[in-house]
């Protein structure tokens, strides 16, 4: 992969672009919302705080149009809390650098260091949520390799779907994604609590739903989530996920050969 492609796709900035953002509001849902995110002037730290970290930028290219049964209002609301995770994933790595550079390690290094989990997940999970939303779309091929090994590892497709159903309807706010494990070569179901914790160790996301009210409260309400997972079923890009399938096996490959 070329430089300036492996970039984009990183969201890598180059230095110009790479001052923080603040001409939007704090995107933290109103009760995460940390103290220390408040009157950070623009540009505090700048790039050179980050002592040379890669900062992070929106990834357009993934916001979901026309989506069946999930509107276009609710996606826009959902895209800033998005943009909120970038913003501060950002922000952290300058303020940690800056706390680095002077060999500060106390609480204040700990905790920015704590919170830097939740925002990275945020932003990551994001990414794989929306990005495999998209308009028009069917089944999933029967042939394809994804479908055959959902065969392998729960029996078929809709006894997989059934189960991935019931995780998403779980109650709390989190997320219900199906992961592949290197190990075993098998895909499996879990329940991540909020963005960082619960994932296991090395599994890679091929399918990832977002199950926090946010993510459904515009279009069904508070109590609307068992109408947003079956919306959501209508909008999963297949064919990317296949993809995503396909990259974990060959990712699984270089595992085993290590
Ligand atoms: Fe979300």
């Amino acid at each position: 992969m070329k430089n300036d492609e492996s970039a984009r796709k990183h969201g890598r900035k180059n230095e110009a672009e790479s001052r923080v953002d603040e001409s939007s509001d704090e995107s933290f849902p109103a009760s995460d919302a940390p103290s220390w995110t408040s009157g950070v002037s623009r540009g505090e730290g700048g790039s050179s705080a980050s002592a040379g970290r890669t900062e992070y930028s929106v990834r357009a290219d993934l916001k979901p149009k026309g989506l069946t049964g999930i509107g276009e209002d609710q996606i826009a609301q959902h895209w800033k809390l998005y943009e909120g995770y970038i913003k501060n994933v950002n922000l952290l790595n300058q303020k940690l650098a800056a706390l680095r550079a002077k060999k500060d390690f106390g609480p204040e290094f700990a905790e920015f260091t704590r919170r830097l989990g939740f925002e990275y997940d945020g932003m990551i999970l994001h990414e794989h949520y929306f990005g495999i939303l998209k308009a028009g779309q069917k089944s999933p091929s029967e042939s394809g390799g994804l479908v055959q090994q959902l065969k392998k590892s729960f029996g078929g497709f809709d006894a997989w779907k059934e189960e991935f159903t019931a995780i998403a309807k779980m109650r709390g706010v989190g997320w219900a994604i199906l992961y592949y494990d290197p190990r075993t070569r098998q895909l499996t179901n879990h329940w991540i609590g909020l963005h960082e914790e619960g994932h296991p160790s090395g599994f890679i996301p091929v399918l990832v739903l977002d199950v926090w009210e946010h993510a459904f409260m515009v279009d069904a309400g508070a109590d609307g989530r068992p109408k947003y997972v079956e919306a959501f079923f209508k909008n999963v890009d297949w064919a990317k996920v296949e993809r995503c399938f396909a990259d974990a096996e060959r990712a699984a490959q270089i595992v085993a050969a290590v």
